[in-house]
């Protein structure tokens, strides 16, 4: 996307800048690794593209951005460990690379860059952004401790799903924007309705990322396809495949959330056939446009241009159309 490209490029120049490899480069060669083998920078560039259309210098929120993309990416070491997966970013998962200790602790050392980052700004900014980073970090652990939690359960309701990614992801995009418009000093109700933009963009982001997780092109998605269904991830496809069953192929499915077979061909291609045949593929797709929607409601809410409010709806449409 266009629009993406001058925050985009800011924000390698500045990662760059931030992250030198220095003794003991055992700690610090697999944080550079991690950012600069690429992804999405989704959240930083929300934060940036939230300042500049609160019309601040976008410059001003770089130090928050760079410090929710080193969360986000200390988050994903340490989730690949949790989730035993071999593939980021289309590259060997830093524990593969190096080893599972060396994932713990350059994710700590990260988590605690990222508060450092806070540090450049002044007193009130300060603690306003730190305070929300706060919160959001532990909500995060609390969402990726349902996320596993689940795994070992047979009866997660659809709401208790959504309400564990709201946790593991949303928040996060959510206070992405809000910082950005924290830095511009935009009035409470609009940090708010930024937030909650971003909150139900999240859903949206991460149900996508679960129907991706099975239906995604494996080269452009960069991930091991069939990851969430080799460790029984109680997605939205699964819970709503399990409903819409009737109760013969119903039952093979729970089956198949039990078995663990060293080769999981088999088991993904079986169950990839009933989300299709239950209609839970579908039924993703309407709930991840009735996130998107929700979205966009709240944006009529905030006070900036239509011109701003098309380019993030838009912003918003292409997102969920990822294949990556
Ligand atoms: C992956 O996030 C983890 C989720 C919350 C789905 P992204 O899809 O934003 O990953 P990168 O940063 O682009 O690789
Ligand atoms: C990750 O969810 C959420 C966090 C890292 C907090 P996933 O486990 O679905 O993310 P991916 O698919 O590995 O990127
Ligand atoms: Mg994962
Ligand atoms: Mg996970
Ligand atoms: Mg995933």
């Amino acid at each position: 996307m266009e629009l993406l490209k001058k925050y985009n490029l800011a924000l390698s120049e500045e990662l760059n800048n931030t992250l030198q490899i220095k003794e003991p480069e055992q700690l610090y060669e697999p944080i550079q690794y991690i950012v600069n083998i690429g992804g999405k920078r989704l959240r930083p560039i929300l934060t940036l593209l939230t300042c500049d259309f609160f019309d601040v210098d976008f410059k001003k929120a770089m130090p928050a951005a760079l410090a929710v993309e080193l969360f986000h990416n200390f988050s994903l070491i340490h989730d690949d460990i949790m989730d035993n997966a071999p593939l980021r970013r289309g590259k060997e998962t830093v524990h593969e690379k190096w080893d599972i200790n060396t994932g713990i602790l350059s994710g700590d050392a990260m988590l605690i860059l990222a508060y450092q980052l806070f540090e450049q700004y002044e007193a009130p900014l300060f603690r306003e952004l730190a305070k929300l980073f706060s919160k959001t970090a532990m909500e995060v652990c609390e969402g990726q401790q349902y996320d596993v939690d689940f795994e070992d359960r047979d009866n997660v309701t659809i709401a208790e799903y959504i309400k564990m990614i709201d946790y593991k992801t949303a928040v996060l995009l959510g206070a992405a924007m809000k910082m950005g418009a924290i830095v511009a000093g935009a009035s409470e109700s609009c940090k708010e309705n930024m937030y909650r933009f971003g909150r139900n963009l999240g859903i949206a982001f991460q149900l996508q990322d679960d129907y991706l997780d099975v239906f995604g092109d494996p080269e452009s998605f960069g991930k091991q396809v069939g990851g969430d269904i080799i460790e029984n991830k109680k997605t939205f496809l699964y819970l709503t495949a399990l409903n819409e069953s009737e109760a013969l192929q119903a039952e093979e499915l729970e089956h198949l959330y039990t078995i663990n077979p060293k080769d999981p061909s088999d088991k993904i291609k079986a169950v990839t056939r009933i989300f299709n045949e239950s209609g839970a593929a579908e039924k993703t797709q309407a709930e991840i446009s009735k996130y998107t929607k929700k979205a966009n409601e709240v944006l009529g809410r905030v006070d900036i241009s239509e011109e701003k409010r098309t380019a993030l709806r838009e912003f918003g449409e292409w997102l969920m159309k990822r294949t990556f």
